[in-house]
């Protein structure tokens, strides 16, 4: 197998038909749905820059494109927040929790607007396992592109695991050479070292099917993780580490830049952990930013005209064949 042809990961051209074939088509994780809970919590995000947000109802969790029907300016702030009615910072539109519009300040005469005429536009939402996703235009139901990740963590209790806390972390590359980078082990004695002396790296594992590129490998004494790293299409990970897990999804900004949008979950969420929740997040995160570096240099030879496809190992870049694999099936590349 060759690696894809950097053309893949510097066109604004391909960019733009990835946010069409790929974003706007597949389920995308928004986040635990335990953060929403009282009535008017809200989480707000981008897909791919397609603003939108999920919201806490009297039935139950509503979601919409968080894109103003007067003249598009965003309604809610991203992040998450608490919120009575939805107003349009810009002209003060005002939306009921159902998308509908309640209000229109200082409108004037206009005996042709009707306020039923402009209800917010609805984004889909299906809840798996205590996970949110939302989707613009699925392609497929969220049990279909899941595929084999419902079965390999049918047994691990996430549903105990507390969400504790979300981080997002930006660098200057495509999403799709962070994705190479994350489905392949090949790269950790170069670019983690201290992770490679605290796994047995001879036994590392890699697989993929049904949508899921799963790595293995035993973690030696005092290694945070518990050994399993599976990734999903198209831009989602969960990782298990001792006493919880964490996940991210892969978000790009635009053709040269990605966030990671990570969530840390503990089963132990008490006080006196703190301290330990704080360590096992901080030395994820610090294995998490080794990969920029490499990341972003590796964007710029791309960019530059000066990289010819190379091949990949066998042994350890078949999570990297298989994700080129799928992008080649979704179309464009
Ligand atoms: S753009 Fe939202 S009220 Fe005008
Ligand atoms: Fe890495």
């Amino acid at each position: 197998m060759r690696n894809l042809d950097p053309i893949n990961y510097v066109s604004t051209a391909i960019h733009s038909s990835d946010v069409n074939r790929i974003f706007g088509a597949t389920w995308q994780l928004l986040g635990a749905a335990s953060r929403l809970t009282r009535r008017g919590d809200y989480i707000a995000a981008e897909i791919a820059g397609n603003k939108v947000f999920a919201v806490m109802t009297k039935d139950g969790i509503r979601a919409f494109r968080n894109v103003c029907r007067h003249r598009g300016a965003r309604l809610l702030p991203e992040g998450s927040g608490r919120c009575t009615t939805i107003r349009c910072p810009y002209h003060q539109w005002v939306w009921r929790e159902d998308g509908s519009l309640l209000n229109v300040p200082w409108w004037g005469d206009d005996p042709d607007f009707n306020k039923s005429d402009w209800s917010l536009d609805t984004v889909e939402l299906c809840e798996w396992r205590g996970f949110l996703f939302i989707a613009l235009a699925p392609e497929m139901p969220l049990a279909d592109q899941l595929g084999a990740l419902a079965s390999e963590i049918e047994s691990e209790p996430i549903e105990r695991y507390q969400w504790v806390q979300e981080e997002r972390l930006v660098f200057d590359a495509n999403w799709k050479i962070y994705t190479d980078n994350f489905v392949e082990g090949y790269h950790i004695p170069g670019i983690h070292p201290a992770f490679h002396s605290a796994i047995e790296f001879e036994k590392f594992e890699t697989t993929a099917h049904e949508g899921m590129v799963k790595m293995t490998a035993p973690p030696r004494e005092g290694l945070f993780y518990r050994g399993k790293w599976l990734w999903m299409w198209p831009n989602w990970t969960l990782s298990l580490f001792d006493g919880g897990m964490n996940t991210s999804r892969i978000n790009p900004i635009n053709h040269h830049q990605t966030e990671l949008i990570y969530n840390f979950y503990f089963e132990d969420v008490s006080e006196d952990n703190a301290s330990k929740r704080a360590k096992v997040i901080a030395d994820n995160l610090a294995v998490i930013r080794e990969d920029f570096e490499v990341c972003v240099a590796t964007q710029k030879n791309y960019e530059s005209g000066g990289y010819r496809p190379g091949p990949l190992s066998p042994r350890h870049e078949a999570g990297v064949a298989y994700f080129q694999q799928k992008l080649r099936d979704a179309g464009g590349q």
